[in-house]
């Protein structure tokens, strides 16, 4: 890696950056909900929580950060496929896991697509905890 990487909360100014990153990705479901306006409004009820790895003046990593005053949650990290395995990934979960932690949370949940075989392998890894005993449902609103 020729630059040094920095981790900085995410701020609107890098939303086609992060969206192009997320839309390359294996792994990462993008949807209605990731449309400019839901990020921000994302972004203003979850101040500084959400973060960005940047080479120089490239993001290269994101993940988005949030909490409903229960639980946390986290939703589509991504490492750009060339900075992977470098501790980029885990570095910007903690660093979510830390603000969380100062704000109250004492447990955070995340999504990962059954099939996302290295996803899981990497949640593993840094202890997040696969639910056996749970199922996803949603429903739409519209
Ligand atoms: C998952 C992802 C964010 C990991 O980012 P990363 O910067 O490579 O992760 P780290 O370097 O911090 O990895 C920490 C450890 O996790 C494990 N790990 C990470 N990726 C792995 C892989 N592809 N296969 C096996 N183990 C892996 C390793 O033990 C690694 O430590 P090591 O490199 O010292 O062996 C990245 O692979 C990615 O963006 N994937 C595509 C998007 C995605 O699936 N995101 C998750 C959505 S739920």
């Amino acid at each position: 890696m020729e630059n040094k990487i920095v981790i900085t909360a995410m701020v609107m100014a890098d939303y086609n950056q992060v969206i192009q990153l997320w839309s390359t990705s294996e792994g990462i479901g993008l949807s209605d909900a990731d449309s400019k306006e839901n990020l921000e409004r994302f972004l203003q009820r979850n101040l500084g929580l959400s973060f960005v790895a940047k080479s120089g003046s490239q993001i290269i990593g994101a993940v988005l950060a949030g909490h409903d005053g229960r639980r946390g949650y986290l939703h589509h990290l991504c490492v750009s496929s060339a900075y992977r395995r470098h501790g980029i990934g885990s570095t910007l979960v903690e660093t979510c896991l830390g603000k969380l932690k100062e704000q109250g949370i004492k447990k955070c949940h995340l999504f990962v697509f059954t099939t996302n075989r290295d996803g899981l392998i990497f949640w593993n890894k840094i202890k997040f905890n696969r639910r056996e005993e749970l199922y996803l449902l949603s429903r739409n609103l519209d």
